[in-house]
């Protein structure tokens, strides 16, 4: 009996202290302390002088977890998001010192905080601290070229997102080298119209999605995406005759869009190069007279084709039955005659 007693007794001193460990990890089945303070600073450096946001990020016993903007790993309970979009700061004076006791932090939203006079770049390389910050949104904000070097530095991050900013002129790829796990780059709606990047460097090796949108390039720019062997998805607008030299460059690529732009009718007959094509979207690119009968109608893999909004005339070339991957064509606004069915039986 006292063996039992003795043997119960020491079990619920490992229990208790069990959870006593689970406190000190874990804090007290709420948000960590360090974070909450964290937290608050954020509060009083956005509200500075005597703004009102982030109300509910309160001083109080609840748990910061449950804060607007703020989610938390719920076995950890650390902060793995921040979402400060929409808060026009001025004059915020972005302190990277505010967000590094987040050390989980996996995605952080600033998108939407442009202002004149909010001072851009210094401090965001130091958030090169945050080794697991994994996605950056700095969509709409007024960055120019020379936040890039700063960005390039942050090693951990797989997406980063600077559409709507006021990028310019070339870029250059080499400022981004280091961020060797990236594989989601958008740098839509700029004033970007050329790109520099160095074939075989290494640079962004791991690169799959990049979007250039509402921006105007020659069809040379394809040539310089060579250098990313791992680029699948693309979107941009290119005005101009695209070569197969061009198109050449991309023969990885699964998603392409090219929506809105000024390309000739001879595009169709080049396109086919790209044979590991999934996705071809061509809304509205000003084409017109009548598909050719050849180049695009190699594209086997091809699952969607969008052709809407054009000028294309005529019937249906028969070699469209070539495309035997083809779940989706859209042919919506054209001129086309005849019967699908009939004109494009493989022969
Ligand atoms: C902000 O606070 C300062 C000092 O308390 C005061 O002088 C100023 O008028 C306040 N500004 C606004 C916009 O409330
Ligand atoms: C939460 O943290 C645990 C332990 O570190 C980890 O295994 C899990 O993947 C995390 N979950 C999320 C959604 O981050
Ligand atoms: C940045 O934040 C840190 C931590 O809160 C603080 O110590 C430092 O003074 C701040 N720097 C500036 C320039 O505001
Ligand atoms: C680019 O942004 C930096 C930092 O905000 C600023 O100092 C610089 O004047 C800007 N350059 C141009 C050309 O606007
Ligand atoms: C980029 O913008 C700056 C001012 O913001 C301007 O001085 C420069 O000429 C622009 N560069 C190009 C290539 O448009
Ligand atoms: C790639 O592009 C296709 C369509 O163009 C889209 O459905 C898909 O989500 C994109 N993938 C990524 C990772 O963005
Ligand atoms: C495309 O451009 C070339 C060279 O400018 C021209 O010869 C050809 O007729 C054009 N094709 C179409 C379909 O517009
Ligand atoms: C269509 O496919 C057949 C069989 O693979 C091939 O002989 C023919 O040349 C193709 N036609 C076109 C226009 O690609
Ligand atoms: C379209 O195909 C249907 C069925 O194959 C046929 O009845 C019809 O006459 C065709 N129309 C034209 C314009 O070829």
């Amino acid at each position: 009996m006292g063996r039992q007693n003795r043997m119960m007794q020491s079990g619920i001193w490992w229990w208790m202290a069990l959870v006593w460990v689970g406190i000190q990890i874990y804090g007290c089945g709420g948000c960590w302390e360090q974070e909450r303070f964290a937290l608050l600073q954020l509060k009083t450096s956005i509200n500075y002088p005597n703004g009102t946001s982030l109300p509910s990020w309160e001083d109080t016993e609840t748990d910061c977890c449950d804060w607007k903007r703020v989610e938390c790993n719920i076995t950890t309970q650390r902060v793995i998001k921040l979402d400060l979009s929409y808060y026009v700061l001025e004059n915020w004076y972005f302190n990277a010192s505010l967000f590094l006791p987040f050390k989980e932090l996996r995605e952080l939203d600033l998108s939407s905080n442009w202002a004149a006079g909010w001072v851009t770049n210094e401090g965001l390389d130091r958030l090169v601290g945050l080794e697991k910050l994994q996605l950056l949104n700095l969509d709409y904000n007024i960055y120019n070229n020379s936040i890039l070097p700063y960005l390039g530095v942050l090693s951990s991050l797989k997406t980063l997102r600077i559409a709507y900013n006021k990028l310019n002129g070339s870029i250059h790829f080499q400022d981004l080298c280091a961020m060797s796990n990236l594989e989601e780059l958008d740098l839509s709606y700029n004033w970007i119209n050329h790109l520099m990047t160095t074939k075989g460097t290494k640079c962004l090796n791991n690169l799959r999605v990049l979007s250039l949108k509402g921006e105007n390039f020659s069809p040379t720019v394809l040539q310089s995406l060579e250098a990313f062997p791992s680029l699948k998805n693309l979107s941009l607008q290119i005005q101009g005759l695209v070569t197969t030299k061009d198109l050449g460059a991309l023969n990885n690529l699964e998603h392409l869009n090219l929506d809105y732009s000024s390309i000739n009718g001879s595009f169709l007959q080049n396109v086919g190069v790209i044979n590991s094509l999934r996705v071809l979207s061509l809304h509205k690119c000003g084409l017109s007279g009548n598909l050719p009968s050849q180049g695009w109608c190699n594209l086997k893999n091809l699952e969607l084709l969008d052709l809407s909004e054009n000028d294309f005339e005529g019937i249906l070339p028969s070699c469209l039955g070539n495309l035997t991957s083809l779940r989706i064509l859209d042919l919506s606004f054209n001129h086309f005659k005849g019967n699908v069915s009939l004109s494009s039986r493989v022969t």
